[in-house]
């Protein structure tokens, strides 16, 4: 009866109790050289360094393999961060996966701000690519020294436009899941160009 109870309970407690995610803690990626990755993102993306976190041994195993962790601000509590490990192989990439694939998207204020960054990071010898329009918010793309293809983006779309995707995205999933072909609810996104 009690092991009856016990289940009633946890069911009801599953039901009641629904996670809130806040926002990013931090996002963690490998780098090459964490002073290089430090001093990038400050004069490139200005970036401030924010904590540093540095052992000689993994904490778990007691392993000797000294590493960097290092944390930038994102804005608005979110962070980036990256660890030196100098001890591993040299950094590869799943070359099963175009380099446009994984990336790290960064918000900019509006289009203005879009727009001087790229002039701004080209003057400092930065190859970008874009603005690129993806209907309701326009992007530009470079890579980091570590490799890491980065997005800037402002976002252009409506309350209106935001509203319309999200209620066609299940149906857009669903019909992709099937099809494997891309589905046509948000075909205005490309009308815009
Ligand atoms: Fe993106």
């Amino acid at each position: 009866m009690s092991t009856l109870l016990n289940t009633f309970v946890r069911v009801i407690k599953t039901e009641s109790i629904m996670i809130q995610i806040k926002r990013f803690h931090h996002v963690a990626y490998r780098c090459v050289n964490a002073k290089q990755t430090v001093d990038w993102y400050k004069k490139h993306l200005n970036m401030e360094l924010t904590v540093a976190i540095a052992e000689n041994e993994v904490p778990s195993t007691k392993a000797p393999d000294p590493y960097m962790h290092i944390f930038l601000d994102a804005g608005m509590g979110n962070v980036l961060a990256f660890f030196e490990i100098p001890n591993s192989p040299d950094m590869g990439r799943d070359e099963n996966t175009p380099k446009w694939v994984q990336h790290i998207a960064l918000e900019v204020e509006d289009l203005d701000a879009l727009v001087s960054a790229r002039d701004d990071l080209a003057a400092k010898g930065v190859d970008v690519l874009g603005p690129v329009n993806h209907g309701v918010f326009k992007s530009i793309y470079f890579f980091d020294p570590n490799g890491h293809r980065l997005e800037l983006a402002a976002n252009t779309g409506t309350v209106e436009q935001m509203a319309e995707l999200k209620s066609v995205a299940p149906l857009m999933i669903a019909e992709w899941d099937e099809t494997k072909i891309a589905p046509k609810h948000a075909a205005w996104l490309h009308e815009m160009d």
